[in-house]
């Protein structure tokens, strides 16, 4: 087998003229130079010659079953593009710009191998079938990466939440302290969070999961193809069964995209709770100083970078989403040549959401939870109010009635620089002969407040328990619907 001559680019169409494209029988002038650097999508698309070369293997395969090419050249084929493939793994492929992408390239290396037989390869194919079958491969090896991760994070959470079981945290509702709740049932809220990102990615391996491969430039083909065959081949449980809708989708890239988009808000969210708390006013978490970074200017300074990294790039995936939805959203069908600007924010999506994802837990399994700021905190606010509200409407003072006064002794309080806890039975039952009772008063603590709320879903420790049952019942799961797709 020879390698070929790189200078050499008369194996397309051998016309003197325009001879380095597979279009140059009729070009009579070269493509411009910067034009040929704008078109190109090498940079970024020869992350696709894995896929594309498993793509090759199998339509190869298919040819020969078909008759279409025989036994002989089919076996040349395959041994060419083993070799490429061989090349791709060592990093040793001549990519070649002025072969605008990964397919051109691929073909332009498998004739340099195999001489013109070469070229028998992309009979009954078209690149615009050959690039949707691509990033269907690549999206559906990224949405099982994705889910792994995702699981491995909620695992995370979990692992937390079980070691700080104990620990009670002021709630808020619009930033201010609300109701005490368990720092675990807080933290498990992400963690549902996660499963609807997890079970929406496992939704759209579905969608993912349909083969374009034989749907030639937009019309099908008259060769005799067999698409079943491929798509078993390349494990695809269904097929489109429209060529012209086969070549022009990509609403599963956008969903992908949309999902991780979700996903960062979540992630986002967390990030910015997890500032809120290690800032020196709240001071209920510490972050690792892996995960931190120093100012260069103010010594005392502790920065939590990676958590604004992460609220910053959701901006990034937003951008992402709305880039590729604005490119699709006047192309008539079938292939336009636009639809080439669906890889690098698909790329870009992965790589970020990937990382932060990995990145993730590892922040959470290293954060200190200061216990007894938080402690502290929570002597000094005034989220046990409901629960005094609630002991007397339990006495059968109609809540509204309640509500006012227990206002009036938050007021109260406030005049007196007092908290709840801190005053006296007198005090209290000023405002309401039922709140001298002992048990009026026990509803004042913040544990007597969480342990009380044990309607499911809520925070006491019974029902964070079953909560954690739950959580786990769901990590066991996998969020794939296919049976043959297994999430482990
Ligand atoms: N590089 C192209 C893309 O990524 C491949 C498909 C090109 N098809 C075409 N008819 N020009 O979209």
């Amino acid at each position: 087998m020879s390698s070929g001559n790189e200078q050499d680019h008369s194996f397309f169409a051998g016309k003197e003229k325009d001879s380095t494209k597979p279009w140059g029988g009729r070009f009579q002038k070269r493509l411009h130079a910067e034009m040929e650097a704008f078109a190109a999508s090498l940079p970024f698309d020869r992350r696709l010659a894995e896929e594309d070369l498993t793509g090759s293997l199998v339509h190869c395969r298919m040819l020969m079953r078909a008759g279409i090419i025989s036994a002989e050249e089919g076996a040349l084929i395959e041994e060419g593009l083993e070799a490429i493939q061989r090349e791709v793994e060592e990093g040793t492929f001549p990519f070649d710009l002025s072969m605008e992408d990964i397919h051109m390239n691929i073909e332009k290396r498998l004739i340099e191998y195999i001489g013109p037989v070469g070229g028998k390869l992309h009979t009954a194919r078209s690149r615009n079938d050959q690039v949707a079958l691509d990033m269907h491969l690549f999206v559906k090896k990224e949405i099982i990466a994705v889910e792994r991760l995702l699981r491995s994070f909620q695992a995370e959470i979990v692992k937390l939440s079980e070691k700080v079981q104990e620990v009670i945290i002021p709630g808020y509702t619009h930033l201010q302290r609300a109701q005490p709740v368990l720092l675990s049932h807080h933290l498990m809220a992400y963690f549902w969070m996660l499963q609807r990102d997890r079970e929406r990615f496992g939704d759209l391996y579905q969608r993912a999961d349909l083969m374009p491969l034989g749907s030639g430039a937009l019309s099908g083909t008259s060769f005799p193809i067999d698409r079943e065959f491929a798509a078993q081949e390349l494990g695809f449980e269904h097929l489109y069964e429209n060529s012209m809708d086969a070549v022009s989708d990509r609403d599963f890239v956008i969903e992908f995209i949309s999902h991780a988009a979700l996903l960062m808000m979540h992630l986002s969210r967390l990030s910015e709770e997890l500032i809120i708390w290690s800032s020196q006013e709240f001071s209920f978490i510490e972050l690792s100083d892996e995960f931190a970074t120093g100012s260069s200017m103010m010594p005392q300074k502790k920065n939590p970078d990676f958590l604004e990294l992460v609220r910053g790039k959701t901006g990034r995936v937003y951008g992402n989403l709305v880039a590729l939805l604005t490119v699709f959203k006047g192309l008539p069908l079938t292939y336009n040549k636009d639809m080439q600007e669906d890889k690098e924010p698909l790329f870009d999506t992965v790589d970020t959401v990937k990382t932060i994802v990995k990145i993730f837990p590892a922040m959470l399994s290293s954060l200190e939870i200061k216990r007894d700021n938080i402690e502290q905190a929570l002597d000094q606010d005034f989220s046990t109010a409901t629960e005094l509200a609630d002991y007397l409407a339990g006495q059968g003072v109609p809540f509204r009635e309640a509500h006012g006064i227990v206002g009036a002794v938050v007021r109260y309080c406030l005049d007196q620089g007092k908290t709840l806890q801190q005053l006296t039975v007198e005090e209290l039952s000023s405002f309401h002969p039922h709140l001298r009772e002992p048990q009026a008063q026990d509803r004042l603590k913040p544990r007597a407040a969480v342990e009380a709320r044990t309607s499911r879903g809520g925070t006491s420790p019974g029902a964070l328990v079953k909560q954690l049952q739950q959580a786990k019942l769901c990590l066991g799961k996998s969020a794939f619907h296919q049976a043959g797709k297994k999430s482990d």
